[in-house]
């Protein structure tokens, strides 16, 4: 029988009164939250119960948990870092889309022309998600230096999940609508029968980026050459500002004195000018 783990249910006294499979109580979500925030870095406000609520549930039937207080302590006590990651995974948002926040690509391009032809370029995209921002990055870099470009894009993020979806560069025609036809010719294959429906980013464009998992909380980050550019959007906004602070002063470290970093259209580091100077809407200078 699945129990109601502690009196300071959410709602009700037990799952049933709660309408829930599993009871979910309000000590329940401060494990959860202490949790993410040392595994991630990730600051959840205390409108996520839903959400982490059904994102964790199918990990409690996954792993045969009752409640969700027996499967945390699980959690903490066996150190499973196939069920960290799997924690995790659930609880990152991973919203993005090909050409996002446009004006960046443009700016991209515009920086990428400002340099003699063969100039090297080391790029790093994390928190890349499902992989549109790192292949709209490269299709841009091929579409203003050409083929040969001598162009190498590090993506990167914490969700293993995510980053195989990327890895494998294969996305529903759904998501390719808004690229021109001609975009679409050059850099996506077209499935056919039972791929039908989906695209597969070419491997030229493919072949230009290494992806490999980096959390941008841990100080451990595998980097030896510093990098021209780095994307860094939407994924600060999930950190608190002392997070942010330390994130921008390692991205500081990897980045070459004049480099580009590129950030969410909510993100704002206007306070650490000693880091980055503001060049244009949410674009960085790295001093
Ligand atoms: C909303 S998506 C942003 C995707 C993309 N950068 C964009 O702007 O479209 C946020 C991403 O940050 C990743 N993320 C969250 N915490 C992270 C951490 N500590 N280290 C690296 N990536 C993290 C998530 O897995 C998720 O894929």
């Amino acid at each position: 029988m699945r129990q109601d783990s502690s009196s300071a249910s959410v709602s009700g006294s037990g799952p049933a009164a709660q309408g829930r499979e599993f009871a979910w109580t309000s000590a329940d979500f401060s494990r959860v939250q202490a949790l993410i925030y040392k595994h991630a870095g990730i600051s959840l406000h205390d409108g996520k119960h839903a959400m982490v609520y059904s994102r964790l549930s199918r990990r409690l039937r996954e792993t045969g948990h009752e409640s969700f207080d027996d499967y945390l302590s699980w959690l903490e006590k066996q150190g499973d870092a196939r069920e960290w990651q799997e924690f995790v995974n659930a609880l990152t948002t991973n919203l993005t889309a090909f050409f996002r926040e446009q004006h960046h690509f443009d700016i991209l391009a515009q920086h990428l022309k400002s340099k003699p032809a063969g100039t090297p370029w080391r790029v790093w995209c994390n928190a890349a998600s499902t992989g549109e921002e790192p292949y709209s990055i490269v299709l841009t870099a091929q579409e203003t230096l050409g083929a040969n470009a001598n162009f190498k894009l590090t993506a990167s993020d914490i969700d293993s999940k995510v980053l195989a979806t990327a890895s494998n560069g294969i996305y529903r025609m759904e998501n390719v609508k808004n690229l021109s036809q001609e975009r679409l010719q050059r850099f996506f294959m077209r499935g056919k029968a039972s791929n039908a429906g989906m695209v597969r980013v070419k491997p030229e464009l493919r072949r230009m980026i290494d992806f490999l998992q980096v959390n941008l909380i841990r100080d451990d980050w595998p980097f030896k050459e510093p990098f021209d550019i780095v994307f860094c959007r939407n994924v600060m906004i999930y950190f608190d500002a002392p997070t942010q602070r330390k994130v921008l002063e390692r991205i500081h470290r990897v980045m070459k004195p004049g480099g580009m970093l590129f950030v969410g259209h909510a993100e704002n580091f206007t306070d650490s000018r000693d880091l980055f100077v503001l060049r244009g809407k949410t674009v960085y200078e790295r001093i």
